[in-house]
């Protein structure tokens, strides 16, 4: 262990060099205007796993991007550990709210982070976190420390949806194959409390239009006696929750897992304040689901969001107009239990069912996923804690996350393996947002921590 802090301590600038040229490159799996910067970005990733002393790398192509598989297999009997991870990152829009530029990263101080953040987008989701497993790879093959075989896949789909990365994983189980699968895409709570996220949420995420008149009309001659999709569209979206914050869908909470009085207990020992929350979000007041705590809100409860919302005029001035159609993008979290296509089917039924006779209304499914849980009781999340005790100093608080990563549900059902998601990042961290960025302290930590996962994962399951 004292070897990898001196390995790390002559070898930082250079890898946050490496780091930098990977989040200079603009990733963005959404914009057809990235694509081949996007190819450029798996090319990078697969020369990192070369240079880091992989055996096999290849680059699968896929009908989408394609997916970075390497590995290095050093003896059959011992155990394989399976790195997933992503090398597309989300929009950098709205542009001008980053104080940097997104696709120059640049260190800077935070009250958080005061030896310093990676400010770039895909800093912290999730090339740098992708990049510490490089080089924890790195340091393990140049020190003949590798303690076991190591896969990795590294896709660039997962910011829309996976669906490729499905695809090669079905037809390529046997070549998957591993005894424990290890992410870092997600987060911990804070600097000194270490944490292993057990749980994602699913996703269902329709696009809904409405259409009105067949042409935009003069909202004075035609006002008051045509329906305006944009006022139907924003009743109709006002009418999925009911006073308690509830999703009114009927069927929505059908088959919702809840938790027991017991698990729900627990859950709220882990440390958190709702004055900073509320204070780091500049809100006077939190808001959710009647008879749930924040955290409870944010990770064990389905929701309903929107996420998009547009129509009519929106440029400089006024102009008077009822526009002929209106538009929303909608999310919905899910929960153990909840089958994302039948929440997509129940989601289309109601949406046209509650529309009135004077729009018509055509509902769109884009991605979805099953929602995970990670038990703690398997040599997993064991050797997880103990990496990070040895880190840290301090045992590591199992919490359930509430994002998603729609491909992990499908890891446990073809690959029969269980997910452990080490993650380093902060809430804070802004991922997906303006001016995201990763503490360097994150990154070095993560790069200790990791090598310590592979030796203790290994030596448990000797045992
Ligand atoms: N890394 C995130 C997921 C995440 C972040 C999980 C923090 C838990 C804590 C991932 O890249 C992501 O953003 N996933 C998307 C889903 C995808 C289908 C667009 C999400 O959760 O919105
Ligand atoms: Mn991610
Ligand atoms: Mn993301």
């Amino acid at each position: 262990m004292k070897e990898l802090k001196n390995y790390i301590k002559i070898h930082e600038k250079r890898f946050l060099d490496e780091l930098f040229s990977l989040l200079r490159l603009p990733s963005v799996s959404a914009d057809s205007k990235h694509k081949e910067d996007t190819i450029a970005t798996s090319k990078f990733v697969a020369k990192s796993l070369r240079d880091a002393g992989c055996d096999l790398v290849e680059i699968c192509e896929t009908k989408g991007y394609p997916i970075v598989y390497a590995e290095k297999i050093i003896d059959k009997e011992l155990p394989t550990i399976l790195v997933y991870g992503h090398y597309d990152v989300q929009p950098a829009d709205p542009l001008d709210l980053w104080d940097s530029n997104p696709f120059e990263p640049v260190i800077k101080k935070t009250e958080i982070h005061p030896e310093g953040a990676i400010f770039a987008r895909g800093a912290c989701d999730d090339k740098g976190q992708v990049f510490m497993h490089i080089k924890a790879l790195e340091y393990m093959t140049s020190t003949n420390e590798l303690p076991c075989n190591i896969k990795f896949m590294i896709e660039g789909e997962e910011e829309v949806g996976s669906e490729n990365l499905s695809l090669f994983v079905n037809r390529n189980a046997e070549k998957l194959k591993n005894d424990v699968i290890l992410i870092s895409d997600t987060g911990m709570i804070s600097q000194d409390t270490p944490s292993i996220t057990t749980g994602l949420r699913g996703l269902s995420y329709v696009e809904v239009e409405v259409t009105g008149p067949n042409r935009d009309l003069h909202s004075g001659i035609y006002g008051g006696a045509v329906a305006n999709p944009i006022n139907i569209l924003s009743k109709m979206i006002a009418s999925l929750h009911d006073e308690n914050n509830q999703i009114t869908i009927p069927g929505f909470y059908d088959k919702v897992l809840n938790l027991s009085q017991q698990e729900r207990d627990a859950m709220a020992e882990a440390p958190f304040s709702l004055k900073d929350y509320k204070e780091s979000l500049g809100i006077e007041e939190v808001y959710g689901e009647k008879g749930y705590s924040t955290n409870e809100r944010n990770a064990i409860r389905p929701t309903l969001d929107i996420n998009g919302i547009w129509g009519g005029y929106t440029g400089e001035g006024a102009k008077t107009v009822i526009p002929s159609k209106a538009f929303a993008k909608i999310s919905m979290r899910l929960v153990p239990n909840q089958n994302h296509h039948e929440i997509t089917k129940l989601f289309q039924t109601h949406f046209e069912n509650i529309a009135p006779k004077s729009v018509s209304v055509k509902v769109t499914p884009h991605h979805g996923g099953q929602s995970y849980i990670t038990p703690t009781d398997n040599i997993g999340y064991q050797a997880a804690s103990k990496a990070y005790e040895a880190t840290f100093g301090r045992t590591p608080v199992p919490q359930r996350g509430g994002g998603s990563i729609p491909i992990v549900a499908l890891f446990e059902e073809v690959l029969k393996s269980k997910t452990i998601m080490m993650g380093f990042g902060l809430d804070s961290d802004a991922i997906h947002s303006p001016n995201e960025h990763f503490g360097v302290f994150n990154f070095i930590r993560g790069i200790e921590t990791i090598p310590l996962f592979y030796k203790y994962f290994t030596e448990m399951s000797q045992h």
